[in-house]
């Protein structure tokens, strides 16, 4: 499939400016590979195609292609010790710093959901609400492809089996046929919400702990700046924010502050 120097800077600018994607010079075949499936949706010959609809205005098309070239990479309890931490040294600090007993929990990026249901079994299986907690987790993303998926709650026994530990599995899953479904007591625990991190979040209000794991890497380093200050502030004082496990950004640029012994966490200081 041909890609002429000009459509690929006009995908390059689009993704930009509509996801935050940032593609380098030599990645063509990733453009190729992922928006063949778009090309042939349209009934058009090529990437010329696809790019002349663009430059047309059709919001679809763009839509379509923002959709073909983020990578939805998820699985439950990713990376595992981040969630260990989590109930070992985040929840129980930010619980101690609360007297209304009430945490408001955002997972940024959310993909087809897993990371936000970690959370919901996590915070179920520390039994919290018996504790008189209540909590609420909404979960956000761009793509409303994986927010279908999310919302449906329903995972391949690969995507189940993978990461859960099998009595966690047992305790939060129904098998049916050879597909995985989360009990309701967890999925209703999460709400899932459309949710460009390029237009803001302002109006989603504050939060005690905001999972953003994973989405940042792809986009460049004005983008995520400005990212990483959006969602510092929509944390309470004291509130945490959670980044992948590789991911070194600018965080301290953005008025964050490392979480010592908590990988990819960092705190939004008490004193401002
Ligand atoms: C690799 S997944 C990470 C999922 C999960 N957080 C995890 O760590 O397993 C990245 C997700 O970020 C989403 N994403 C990319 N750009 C975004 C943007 N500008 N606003 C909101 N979500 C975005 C993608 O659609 C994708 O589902």
């Amino acid at each position: 499939m041909n890609l002429h120097p000009q459509d690929f800077l006009l995908f390059v600018d689009v993704l930009r400016r509509e996801s935050g994607l940032v593609l380098a010079p030599g990645q063509e075949y990733l453009l190729k590979s992922r928006l063949a499936p778009v090309a042939d949706r349209y009934g058009v010959d090529d990437l010329a195609g696809v790019a002349r609809e663009i430059r047309m205005g059709s919001p679809q098309v763009l839509r379509d292609v923002v959709e073909a070239m983020s990578t939805h990479e998820t699985s439950f309890f990713r990376d595992m010790l981040p969630f260990r931490q989590l109930q070992e040294k985040v929840l129980p600090a930010l619980m101690r710093a609360r007297d209304d007993k009430t945490l408001r929990i955002w997972s940024a990026g959310c993909a087809s959901g897993q990371e936000a249901y970690s959370v919901a079994m996590l915070l179920h299986d520390m039994g919290i609400a018996h504790e008189g907690w209540k909590y609420d987790i909404l979960a956000t993303d761009i793509s409303h492809q994986v927010l279908e998926k999310a919302k449906t709650a329903s995972y391949t026994a690969f995507e189940a089996q993978r990461g859960v530990p099998v009595t966690t599995l047992l305790r939060h899953f129904n098998q049916a046929d050879d597909m995985w479904a989360v009990k309701p007591h967890i999925r209703d625990a999460v709400k899932f919400r459309q949710l460009n991190l390029l237009e803001g979040a302002g109006h989603l209000g504050q939060f005690d702990l905001i999972l953003c794991r994973n989405v940042l890497i792809y986009f460049d380093a004005g983008t995520r700046l400005s990212v990483l200050s959006d969602l510092r502030a929509s944390l309470k004082r004291d509130g945490v924010l959670m980044l992948g496990a590789a991911e070194t950004p600018p965080a301290e640029a953005a008025g964050l502050r490392l979480l010592d012994g908590v990988m990819g966490g960092y705190v939004r200081p008490n004193a401002e």
